[in-house]
């Protein structure tokens, strides 16, 4: 199976922040960013398996910073890491000045997709090759949230998670 890269999945959603996606502060609703943020992931994830995808978790999501209504909002995914059936996600939201057109980062957000057959069954994906420092920060640490995930949900037993226990070695 070929080899691909983060760049090859790369997704950006670009959307404005309309008065029926605020909260009472008239920021974006929580729920809202997380839907746009699982619709560029998922294209993500089909672009880098070419496959039926589905969110199997979320493992991290920071809001570190409001978007006020009328934001330009850019959502960035990239498959970070690609494991037999399953893929890490990395989502970066930015949103953009009106005046200068800077773009500054709101929040990340770290999705896992599996790939299936038309039966619902895991199948294998592409491997990945990172390029960039970040890609390949990103890359060394998705094991361990890999592992963090599946402990948490209940599917791998914490003796098991070798890169868990590194971390306090
Ligand atoms: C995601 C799903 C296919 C996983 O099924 P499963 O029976 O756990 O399958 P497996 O145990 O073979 O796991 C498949 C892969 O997912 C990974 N995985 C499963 N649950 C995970 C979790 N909570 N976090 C991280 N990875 C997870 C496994 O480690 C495995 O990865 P690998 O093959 O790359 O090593 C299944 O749970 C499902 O269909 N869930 C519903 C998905 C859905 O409808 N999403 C929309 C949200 S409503």
């Amino acid at each position: 199976m070929e080899t691909k890269t983060p760049e090859d999945s790369k997704t950006t959603l670009t959307d404005l922040v309309l008065p029926g996606e605020t909260n009472p502060l008239n920021n974006l609703f929580g729920g809202e960013l997380l839907a746009r943020m699982d619709r560029a992931a998922s294209i993500a994830a089909r672009r880098h398996s070419r496959r039926i995808v589905v969110t199997a978790s979320v493992n991290h999501v920071a809001f570190n910073k409001a978007v006020p209504l009328g934001s330009v909002v850019t959502v960035e995914a990239k498959v970070s890491r690609a494991f037999k059936t399953s893929m890490e996600i990395f989502i970066d939201v930015w949103i953009e000045d009106r005046e200068s057109g800077r773009r500054t980062k709101a929040n990340e957000a770290i999705y896992t997709f599996v790939a299936v057959d038309d039966t619902e069954n895991p199948v294998p994906i592409p491997q990945i090759e990172p390029q960039s420092k970040l890609e390949k920060e990103r890359y060394a640490a998705a094991l361990r949230r890999k592992q963090l995930s599946l402990v948490l949900a209940g599917k791998m037993n914490p003796k098991e998670a070798t890169e868990l226990k590194a971390l306090f070695e």
